[in-house]
This record gives structure tokens, C-alpha cells and sequence, in this order.
């Protein structure tokens, strides 16, 4: 994992250190109650350990990103929002207090300790949150024991079903294939001007230079032209990709940039957040029907 790992430490103790996960506990209270706060220690330390999220800045990250959502994304109360990969719901929390119960909110995950946690204490108390398991997809890092392949994944909800998709550090995480199949899947469940955000790690010029100089905060050492990786042995650590390939397959996707690029603090360069962060619109297609099977992939795109 990138951001997690280029801070990501072992807790010295089984103490909370300063703006951890637990530091969440005062809002999961409020929002959930005692007894989830109670439940979300271990989830979150296990999570720690395993290498899944950074130990740091829990809060300030999931606040940080609604206010993304908010600023670039164009997030109003009463729009459905899905998150692709929300883990623990780092993202989650901030939204219980955004999103009105008129709005809808789908989370989906590979793994299953985290949608469990938020299936179990988030949807009783907030019923327009609602998370599912993609417990099949395998994740070399997170799912390992599965044998499913994300680049073929349907997403479980209809066309058009979202005003705004959020995938934070989730990209980062996943093949190049995958990535493009899932941004197909984000173009396909958008509405029409609907707007990804979504955090990973791109190679520009400058991010390259920083790259090549060994001066950015992780290496991606190995290198397959669209892609590079931190480790061979473990894809899913931390994939950057080609800045070309990556926006080419989300505009295949119906995709386009939105804004500028932010580029994220691991170039060295100063930066808002630890990842890139990107701002991507569906764009209305010419043939306004917007079947599905219209949806150009990667091998059918001209
Ligand atoms: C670094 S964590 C970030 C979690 C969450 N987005 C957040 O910001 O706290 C990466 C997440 O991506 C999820 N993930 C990895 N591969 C995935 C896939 N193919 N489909 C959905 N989620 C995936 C992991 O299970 C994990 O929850």
C-alpha cells in the first residue's frame, strides 16, 4: 500500500498514537454508539497491522476527501454517492454527516471484516447506507484467498445509478486491466455529468523526474512502460500508472478529466493529499440512450 506505506509503521504499542483510527472512536460514538466504537478498535488494529490503511491521520483523511467531494466533486446532500473500495470506512464517517436521508450511499469492498463492521453498525442506524461484498475478487494484498478476477467484475447496480463514485487509494491498489474494467463499470453506473474522484498514483513528466532522481517518497523501481510497480512479489502494494494510459482508459470509459490534476504529497513536491487526486466526468455520449453494452471497453474502443 502507498500512502499507508510510506508512513506505515508498526504501533509501537497497543496504544492509540495521535490522529490514528482510534482517534474516529469520539464520532463513531456519537454517530453509532458505544458499542460500534467498541467493535471498531480491533477491526481497525487488525487492519493496521496487516498493511490494509495507514495507522495516521484517519480522520483528517476520510474529512479531507468529503471535502473533495464537495469542492471538485460537486457533492450535494441528496445525491447517491457509490464507494469503490471502502474498506473500514475511513470515507464513510464523514458522509453520515453530509448525506441526507433522502441520499443514497453504496460502499462495496473484496474484503469482508470491514463491510461486515459497517453492515452490522452503520445500516441500522443510517438505512440509506448500504455495503456489499465482493468477497470472490481476488486481491493479492487484501483478498488473497479468492480466485475471482476484478477485471471482469460486474458492479452490482444498474446504469446510471450515481451522481458521484469516490475511490480512494483503490487504483493504487489494482492491475492495469482491472483498473480500466473499473472504470468502465464507474462510467456505466454514473449519471450522465456524474463524477468519479478518485486517489492513485500517476507518472507525469515531473512525477517521473522525481521517480527516476529517487527523490519521491516511494521509489517504483520496476517498470512496464504504462505501469510501475513497487514490488514485483506483491503487485497490489503499489501500482503507479502512465498519466496517458490511465486518463486514454477512462475517456474508452466515457471519462473525462475534470479540473486539473492535484498532485499528491509522495512526489515530493509539496501536495494536498498523500496520492494524486483526480476529478473524472461521464460525458454525455452522442448515441443518448446509454445502453450498457454501448459503453466502449478497452479492446472495442477505435
Ligand atoms: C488503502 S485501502 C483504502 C480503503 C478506503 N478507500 C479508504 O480510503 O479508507 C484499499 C482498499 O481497496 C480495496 N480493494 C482492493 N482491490 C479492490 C477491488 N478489486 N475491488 C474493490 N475494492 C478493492 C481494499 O480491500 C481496501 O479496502
Amino acid at each position: 500500500m502507498t500512502e499507508p506505506k510510506i508512513h506505515r509503521q508498526e504501533p509501537r504499542s497497543n496504544l492509540p498514537q495521535a490522529d490514528s483510527g482510534v482517534e474516529a472512536l469520539s464520532r463513531i460514538r456519537t454517530l453509532l454508539g458505544d458499542k460500534a466504537a467498541e467493535r471498531f478498535v480491533p477491526l481497525w488494529r487488525q487492519w493496521v497491522r496487516s498493511g490494509f490503511i495507514s495507522g495516521e491521520r484517519f480522520n483528517l483523511i476520510g474529512d479531507k476527501m468529503l471535502a473533495a467531494c464537495i469542492k471538485l466533486g460537486g457533492l450535494k446532500p441528496w445525491d447517491s454517492v457509490l464507494e469503490v473500495g471502502c474498506g473500514i470506512g475511513r470515507n464513510t464517517f464523514p458522509l453520515l454527516g453530509h448525506l441526507a436521508p433522502s441520499a443514497a450511499y453504496e460502499g462495496f469492498d473484496v474484503t469482508t471484516s470491514g463491510i461486515r463492521w459497517l453492515r452490522r453498525y452503520v445500516t441500522p442506524k443510517f438505512a440509506h447506507f448500504r455495503f456489499q461484498q465482493a468477497a470472490k475478487i481476488y486481491s493479492g494484498l487484501y483478498n488473497p484467498q479468492a480466485g475471482g478476477d476484478a477485471a471482469t467484475f460486474k458492479f452490482p447496480y444498474p446504469k446510471g445509478s450515481f451522481d458521484l463514485a469516490l475511490a480512494v487509494s483503490v487504483f493504487t491498489h489494482m492491475a492495469p486491466l482491472a483498473v480500466s474494467h473499473y472504470l468502465s463499470e464507474i462510467g456505466r453506473t454514473l449519471k450522465p455529468h456524474g463524477r468519479l474522484l478518485c486517489t492513485c498514483y500517476l507518472l507525469d513528466d515531473s512525477a517521473l523526474a522525481m521517480v527516476r532522481a529517487g527523490r519521491s517518497a516511494i521509489g517504483f523501481p520496476n517498470d512496464f512502460g504504462s505501469y510501475r510497480l513497487q514490488k514485483v512479489s506483491m503487485p497490489e502494494f503499489a501500482v503507479a500508472f502512465d498519466k496517458n494510459y490511465f486518463l486514454q482508459s477512462a475517456n474508452e470509459a466515457g471519462l473525462n478529466l475534470k479540473g486539473k490534476i492535484k498532485p499528491g504529497s509522495w512526489r515530493n513536491e509539496g501536495g494536498h493529499t498523500g496520492q494524486d487526486l483526480v476529478v473524472l466526468e461521464k460525458r454525455l455520449e452522442k448515441n443518448a440512450s446509454c445502453n450498457s453494452s454501448a459503453v466502449p471497453t478497452r479492446a472495442g474502443a477505435g
